[in-house]
């Protein structure tokens, strides 16, 4: 016991992945007769990344763990948390995938973890118990999705792809996350995917009010648990289905506690995933990385991370930041990876979210990414992956 409270564990790492491709939403707004503005301040997004044929959760999910493990090797990783609401294979976890591309040891035991876009919260949580027991230990938590509605739909400008990958370890360089934290579950249908849908459904009213009551609901089971004042908590970051979510929610809980309400305070945590549209499980860690590498005061303060997964389940995590994380920043590499994205047209990006559904059809895959991964295709009616050879 005493050795647990005095252990500092929380987030070493994170790494970010995304699509090949990018939609501008001016695009969208173009074509669908839509006020850009609409987009840009009425739902708070700018564009979202489209995967490409070869790529996938697997192939974005084993390009951001590759970051992380070419930075801290493998040594003393024996679990991969694979959490994901666009899973590949209703059986496989994607993270055996990523075990066989990145070269892991054997030893290593690998899982996949399920609900909406809060898996990786949960991932996260079991990565920080495991360290906790044997602090020697580090765990790889990867979050990836591609977000899929239907075309013509109200949620279509709401979809987007990316990954994170998270490494949990003792004596972290990034964040000590503390051991109180608020949960919350109520059965709703705001966002649901049947089996044999490949595109989501949801109801974006409900997935709105639904995701505030989970927000006030977790911010209260915090406050039970003994969590921090809000006048302790320095900045939230919250799970971005899109920006205005966030922002919608943050204005319900400050009137919950009381406090003035600052929109500003939230904006440098939306830059990325302004640009990526909605990861799902992702989304909050992209969040958090973009707070860590561009907001400049964070230096031993105390940040509130919140997670939603629709169906639903929330959960408000508490952390301080460490003081010298400014030496792990990545904004110029994340830069890279959303500035090399390549911008499709809408009749192209319509054509590849025509052809994105998942199949067990045998098929060979074109050659397009740019990242280190690449889906080959399906032979045999089994998922193929293969190394991409870099410049
Ligand atoms: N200028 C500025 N603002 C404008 C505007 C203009 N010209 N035109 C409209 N707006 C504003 C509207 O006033 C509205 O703002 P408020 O919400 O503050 O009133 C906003 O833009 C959106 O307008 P609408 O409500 O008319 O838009 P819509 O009917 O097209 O739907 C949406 C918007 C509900 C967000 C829809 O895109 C949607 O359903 N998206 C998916 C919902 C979603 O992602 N839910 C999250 C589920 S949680 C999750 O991530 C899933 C998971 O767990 C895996």
């Amino acid at each position: 016991m005493t050795t647990q409270q005095s252990l500092s564990v929380g987030i070493h790492d994170i790494a970010i992945a995304t699509g090949h491709h990018v939609l501008e939403l001016d695009d969208l707004a173009e074509r669908l007769g839509v006020d850009p503005a609409k987009y840009h301040v009425g739902i708070g997004q700018d564009a979202f990344s489209v995967p490409a044929p070869d790529e996938d959760i697997v192939t974005m999910g084993a390009a951001a763990a590759k970051e992380v493990i070419d930075r801290h090797g493998v040594e003393g990783i024996r679990t991969v948390l694979f959490a994901t609401e666009s899973g590949v294979d209703q059986s496989k976890a994607a993270g055996v995938f990523v075990h066989g591309l990145l070269g892991l040891p054997k030893g290593v035991r690998v899982v996949e973890l399920k609900q909406a876009c809060y898996g990786g919260t949960a991932a996260v949580q079991l990565a920080l118990g495991i360290v906790a027991r044997a602090p020697h230990e580090r765990v790889l938590v990867i979050a990836a999705d591609v977000a899929r509605y239907d075309v013509d739909t109200a949620a279509e400008p709401t979809q987007g792809a990316g990954a994170a990958a998270i490494l949990v370890s003792a004596d972290p360089d990034l964040i000590e996350i503390e051991p109180a934290a608020g949960v919350f579950t109520a059965d709703v249908d705001d966002f649901w995917r049947p089996n044999d849908r490949s595109t989501a459904l949801v109801d974006g009213r409900l997935s709105v009010s639904a995701y505030v009551d989970a927000f006030i609901g977790a911010w209260d089971d915090l406050a039970a648990q003994g969590g921090p004042a809000f006048g302790d908590i320095a900045r939230f970051v919250h799970h971005q289905p899109f920006t205005k979510m966030a922002i919608k929610a943050h204005r319900k809980l400050t009137q919950h506690v009381g406090e003035p309400f600052d929109e500003s305070e939230l904006a440098i945590g939306f830059t990325y995933n302004k640009q990526t549209g909605n990861t799902y499980t992702a989304s909050i860690w992209i969040g958090l990385a973009a707070l860590l590498d561009l907001d400049d005061d964070l230096a031993g303060q105390r940040i509130a991370m919140f997670s939603y997964g629709s169906g639903s389940v929330g959960e408000l995590m508490t952390g301080i930041v460490r003081p010298d994380h400014q030496q792990h920043r990545r904004v110029g590499r994340v830069q890279e990876v959303l500035g090399s994205r390549v911008r499709l047209t809408v009749d192209e990006y319509r054509a590849l979210h025509a052809a994105g559904a998942a199949t067990s059809e045998d098929v060979e895959r074109p050659r397009v990414t740019a990242g280190p991964f690449r889906f080959a295709g399906v032979r045999g009616g089994a998922r193929h992956y293969e190394a991409v050879a870099q410049d």
